[in-house]
C-alpha cells in the first residue's frame, strides 16, 4: 500500500492531457470529503489521482479505517462491495458498474450453498474475489496477500472448502500442507500466462527475477522466484538487488513498479513484441474489467454520485463478520 500523496505531490504532477480532469477530481474530492482508493491494476492516470493505491488487502484495510464520507473505489465491483460492507453509512461509488470479475461470476451463492449442504463439517474460506452474497455464506475471507496466514489459522478439526479460485487454492495448499476442497473457478486473465512464454523470457534474460501472481497456473508458478500478491510483488522488486524482473500479472502494476524503482527494468509477461522478445502476435495481459474504469468515469461518478453500491442489510451484516475476521487475523 502506498500513499501516493507522499511520493507524488499534486503540485509536482506533470502537466499532461489528464491534468484538467485530474484538477476537477481534486476539487470534487474536497467538496465531497471523498477518498479515492485504487487497485494496482488501474490505468496510470487513475493511480495518479488516488489517495491510496494497493492490493485487495490494503484497500480493504484502508476502507475499514477511512473517515471520508464518500469512497470512490477504482477497482472492480467486489472490491467496492467490500468497502460498502465495512461502511454501511457511507456512500460508495465505482466508476463503472460493469467492472466485474471472472472469479466472482464462477461462484453463484445458491451453488455454493448446495455444496456446503453436502458436508456440515465444511469451514468455508472465500477469496475476496467473490460477491457479497458468497461472502455472507463464508467463515473467513482471504486475499492473495494473507491467504497462507489465514489458512494456517483455520480450525484443525474442520474440512476446509476454498472458493472460488482453484489456482490460488492449490498454491495455498502447497504452502500450508492443509488439504482443501477447491471450487473450480479461475481468473480468466491470469490463466492466459503460458509456461513456454515465461521460459522464453528466462532464456532471453537469465539475470531477471520471475515474479508470479498466485492466480496463475501451477506450471507457471513453478518457474517463479517469488509468488505473491500485487503489493508484495512491488515490495519484492523494490528490495531485491536484481535489476530486471519479469512480471506475471496484469500489466497495470508496471506503472507503480517503474515509479518506485526507476533504475530497474520490468518486463511484462507475455509481452513478446513490445519487450524485445520474439514477435508472435502475443500481447500483454490486461483485465478487461479493471480496464473499464477511465479517469473520465471517475470524474463522472463523483459528480453524479452514481453508480452507487447498495446491498440488502441481511447480506451486508452476514458478510461483515468473515471480512472482520480476516482483518483481525491479518493484523496479528
Ligand atoms: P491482489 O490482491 O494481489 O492485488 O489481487 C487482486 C486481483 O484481482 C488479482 O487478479
Ligand atoms: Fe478478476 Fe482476474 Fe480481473 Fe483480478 S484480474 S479482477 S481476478 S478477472
Amino acid at each position: 500500500m502506498i500513499d501516493v500523496a507522499e511520493i507524488h505531490p499534486r503540485g509536482a504532477m506533470a502537466k499532461n492531457q489528464f491534468e484538467p480532469l485530474a484538477q476537477e477530481i481534486f476539487t470534487l474530492k474536497k467538496q465531497l470529503n471523498a477518498v479515492i482508493l485504487a487497485h494496482n491494476y488501474q490505468v496510470p492516470e487513475i493511480q495518479d489521482v488516488a489517495d491510496f493505491v494497493g492490493d485487495s488487502l490494503g484497500l480493504a484495510q484502508q476502507a475499514a479505517q477511512t473517515s471520508a464520507e464518500v469512497i470512490v473505489f477504482c477497482g472492480v465491483h467486489f472490491m467496492a462491495e467490500t468497502a460498502k460492507i465495512l461502511n454501511p453509512n457511507k456512500i460508495v461509488v465505482l466508476p463503472d458498474r460493469d467492472a466485474g470479475c471472472s472469479l466472482e461470476e464462477s461462484c453463484p451463492a445458491p451453488e455454493l450453498a448446495k455444496l456446503q449442504a453436502t458436508n456440515p463439517n465444511f469451514w468455508t474460506i472465500a477469496y475476496i474475489n467473490c460477491s457479497a452474497a458468497v461472502k455472507a455464506l463464508c467463515d473467513v475471507i482471504v486475499t492473495s496477500g494473507n491467504a497462507e496466514k489465514i489458512v494456517n489459522a483455520a480450525p484443525k478439526d474442520r474440512d476446509l472448502l476454498f472458493v472460488p479460485d482453484e489456482n490460488l487454492g492449490q498454491w495455498v495448499m502447497e504452502q500450508t500442507g492443509r488439504p482443501m476442497t477447491l471450487w473450480k473457478g479461475n481468473c480468466y486473465a491470469h490463466v492466459e500466462f503460458q509456461r513456454e512464454r515465461v521460459l522464453a523470457a528466462k532464456r532471453q534474460f537469465p539475470d531477471a527475477k520471475i515474479v508470479v501472481h498466485p492466480e496463475s497456473l501451477r506450471e507457471v508458478r513453478e518457474l517463479a522466484d517469488s509468488v505473491c500478491s500485487t503489493e508484495k510483488m512491488i515490495t519484492y522488486c523494490r528490495t531485491n538487488p536484481a535489476k530486471r524482473f519479469v512480471i506475471v500479472t496484469e500489466s497495470g502494476i508496471i506503472h507503480r513498479m517503474q515509479r518506485e524503482c526507476p533504475d530497474k527494468e520490468f518486463l511484462c509477461a507475455p509481452v513478446f513484441n513490445a519487450m524485445k522478445l520474439p514477435t508472435d502476435g502475443c500481447r500483454c495481459s490486461e483485465c478487461k474489467y479493471m480496464k473499464l474504469n477511465t479517469l473520465e468515469k471517475v470524474r463522472n461518478c463523483m459528480k453524479k454520485l452514481t453508480p452507487r453500491v447498495e446491498l440488502p442489510a441481511d447480506i451486508r451484516q452476514r458478510a461483515r463478520l468473515p471480512i472482520e475476521r480476516m482483518l483481525e487475523i491479518s493484523a496479528r
